[in-house]
This record gives C-alpha cells, structure tokens and sequence, in this order.
C-alpha cells in the first residue's frame, strides 16, 4: 500500500514522520505489516464476503498490523470489520486505545489478557498474529481453533520449546552443532504446528512472507478452516511427537482450556 494514502493513520501509528516519510527504524515494521495485509487478499477470498469481518489480532502488541489491515479493509475494501487487540502487557493496550480513540475508530478493541485466558464472544474470521514470541504463538493458533476461526495467519517469531525438547538418534552427527539443531527446530515447530491443524481441520499452506534481509522470522502459517479434520495429520502428529520426544505446546495450552479436549468433535461431526 502506498503510505501516502494511509498518511493520517500512519503519522498517528508512529510509523511516518512529520515529514512524511517513513522513519528509519520503522521501514522494516513497515514492510512486514504491508506484505502480510497483501498477502491477507488471499485469505478473505478463500473465507468468503461476510457482512463483517471480525479480526482478532493475538498478541498484538502496540496493534501496528491491525490499524493497517483496518484502514486497508475499511477505507481501501470499503468493507465493514471489527477488530479485536488482546495483549498481556497493558502499556501496549492502553497505548493501541488512545490511538483509535484518536483516529475515530470505534470498530476497534484492545483489551488485556492472556492468550490462554481469553476468549472471543463472537466466532472471529480470522486471527491474526505477527511475532508473538515462541509458545506465545502456539497461543494464537490454539486461542483461533478454540474460537473456530474461519482462518488463522501467524507469523511466528522464536522457537525455543521444541529445541528444548527434542531429540533424534539418527541426526545427532547434525544436531551436535548448535546452530544446526536450532535452525532444525524453528522447522519442526512449524511442521508440528501444522500437522496440528491439519488435525483439527485445517486447510494448511506455508510461505516465506517476506525477504529474509527484512527479518528472518518471515515464515507465514495460513490456514483456512474446512472442517474436515484428517486423520492422517493426527497420525502424522503423533509420530512425529514420539520420534522426537516432545510435547508440543499447541496442545498443552489446548488441553489446559476447561472443556477443550484434543479428540473433540468437529463441525462435521466425526471425531478425531
Ligand atoms: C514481539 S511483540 C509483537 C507485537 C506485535 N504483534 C507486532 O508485530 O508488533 C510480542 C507481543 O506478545 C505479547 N505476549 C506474549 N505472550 C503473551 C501472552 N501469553 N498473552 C498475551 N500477550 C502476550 C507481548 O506482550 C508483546 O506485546
């Protein structure tokens, strides 16, 4: 998106400066947020026209990506939205309300919370969460299944659990570096988060969103919800946690919810 069209917004978001150019430690910000709201086009053709779209944007710290994807939906789509911010840390919240209240926008809320406490009143369309740090991701996947989002994208940032975790006979003459053990985990967490989904019936596709010299945490999660859950991905799933010896927290942060158990029932009936 041309920043000068969102001009008011991005001025009031911190992202220009008075000048109107974009500040140089906002660029790659910048760059991040205008290529996953591109990259959002996809997702609302595959989830349908909806009267509203509801956003729930998980971790969303100073809501950078939801004021963007708002202006993009509202002013550019001319679609109506409702955008929820949920954030643990309330300098953040406090800072994302003060700028909506300052730029007019009541379709927007932020309210403090943790990701394994909160839950939507209303089935959101998508969740959306960019960077939110190592199982705070898991949180974000588990907080959309949990709500039956119609679609999840996450971006995830760090990946410290499974590294934690894992183990693999047959690659320690690789895992005894390091860096490549670390390099292998950021891999398996994606692959484990998305054999999970996959799981609980999800339509599941990888991408690296953005150049690596813009961040190397540019792999985005989309998944688009189809009710068809498989039970090939929960074998898959299940191998994959004996072989490497690990607990993902998916299903820990799931399994901790009152209610939610991992073989529940689907929109379809079957159970997994
Ligand atoms: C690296 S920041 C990313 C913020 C924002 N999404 C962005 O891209 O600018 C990660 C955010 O996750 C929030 N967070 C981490 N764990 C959380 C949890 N359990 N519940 C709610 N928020 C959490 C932090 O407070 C922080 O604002």
């Amino acid at each position: 998106m041309n920043p000068a069209l969102a001009k008011d917004l991005l001025t009031e978001i911190g992202i220009l400066a008075k000048n109107g150019k974009i500040k140089n430690d906002k660029i790659r910000k910048y760059n991040q947020i205008d290529y996953f709201v591109e990259l959002m086009q996809g997702v609302l053709k595959e989830i349908g026209d909806r009267d509203e779209y509801v956003i729930l944007d998980a971790a969303c710290g100073k809501s950078y990506l939801s004021f963007v994807l708002n202006f993009y939906l509202r002013e550019i789509l001319k679609k109506k939205c409702r955008f929820i911010g949920v954030d643990y840390s309330k300098t953040v919240i406090d800072a994302s309300k003060r700028i909506a209240a300052n730029l007019g926008y009541n379709n927007m809320e932020f309210i403090k919370a943790d990701l394994t406490e909160y839950t939507p009143d209303v089935r959101p369309d998508i969740v959306i969460s960019l960077h939110a740090c190592d199982t705070a991701t898991d949180m974000a996947l588990g907080l959309g299944i949990r709500s039956k989002s119609r679609a999840i994208v996450c971006v995830p940032c760090c990946h410290k659990d499974i590294l934690k975790q894992y183990s693999y006979e047959p690659f320690e003459p690789i895992m005894k570096y390091g860096i490549l053990k670390a390099r292998l985990a950021d891999t398996l967490t994606d692959g484990i988060r998305a054999a999970y989904l996959e799981s609980v019936g999800y339509r599941v596709s990888m991408i690296e969103y953005i150049s690596p010299l813009e961040t190397p945490k540019n792999i985005m999660i989309r998944a688009v919800y189809t009710g068809r859950e498989s039970t090939k991905a929960r074998a898959d799933y299940e191998n994959l946690k004996e072989m490497l010896h690990v607990e993902p927290a998916i299903e820990r942060f799931l399994r901790q919810k009152i209610g939610f158990k991992i073989t529940r029932q689907g929109d379809n009936g079957h159970e997994i």
